[in-house]
């Protein structure tokens, strides 16, 4: 079964980028399918995966989310799917910060990216979706879409009471989402 993970804390520059590109790389060395999804309208993971000009990309996130959105079908695989190394990449790019603001509006706004990721993860053994530093809408559509959640935190007093803030948005939105699903 795909496990899907979200790489998570509202909190910037502690490491999610990082962790998702490595543990993703680190899984793929051993012999593991895995799909990187980049949820961060800033595109970090998708420049560090060394596609730089991705505000010039065709098909991302965004596209797919904005489909998704309109009952609309996916494009075939090939059209937005990356390869970095042996792992497959979603890449991400500005345009993700419009979708955000247009699901606020959207039915099943919470279930999005999980309708996405539920259609890819069947090729796969590990989904992993770099969050962006915010507790938004994109980020509940990847505590949605994923079994598993992934926190990087810096061993700061700070950073643990923001630590506390999310383990405790966590628990309400698996609440709410429960709800939500019946
Ligand atoms: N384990 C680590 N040790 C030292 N520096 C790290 C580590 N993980 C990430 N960094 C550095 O911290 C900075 C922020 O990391 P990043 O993954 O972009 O954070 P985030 O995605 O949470 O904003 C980057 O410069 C990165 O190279
Ligand atoms: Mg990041």
């Amino acid at each position: 079964m795909c496990k899907v993970l979200s790489v998570v804390n509202q909190k910037g520059g502690v490491g999610k980028t990082t962790t998702a590109l490595n543990l993703g790389y680190a899984l793929s060395e051993k012999g593991k399918k895995v799909l990187l999804i980049d949820l961060d309208p800033q595109g970090s993971l998708t420049i560090s995966c060394g596609y730089d000009d991705n505000d010039n990309l065709e098909t991302t996130i965004a596209t797919l989310m904005a489909l998704t959105m309109e009952d609309r079908l996916l494009p075939g695989k090939n059209n937005y799917i990356l390869t970095v190394g042996s792992m497959d990449l979603v890449p991400c790019n500005i345009e993700l910060s419009a979708i955000e603001v247009s699901l606020v509006n959207a039915m099943s706004r919470e279930m999005i990216l999980k309708a996405i990721s539920g259609e890819l993860k069947e090729n796969y053994d590990y989904v992993i979706i770099d969050c962006s530093p915010s507790l938004g809408m994109l980020t509940i559509n990847a505590l949605a879409a994923c079994n598993g959640v992934l926190i990087p935190v810096t061993p700061e007093y700070l950073s643990a009471k923001g630590l506390e803030l999310l383990l405790k948005n966590i628990l309400k939105l698996k609440r709410g989402l429960i709800r939500v699903l019946k």
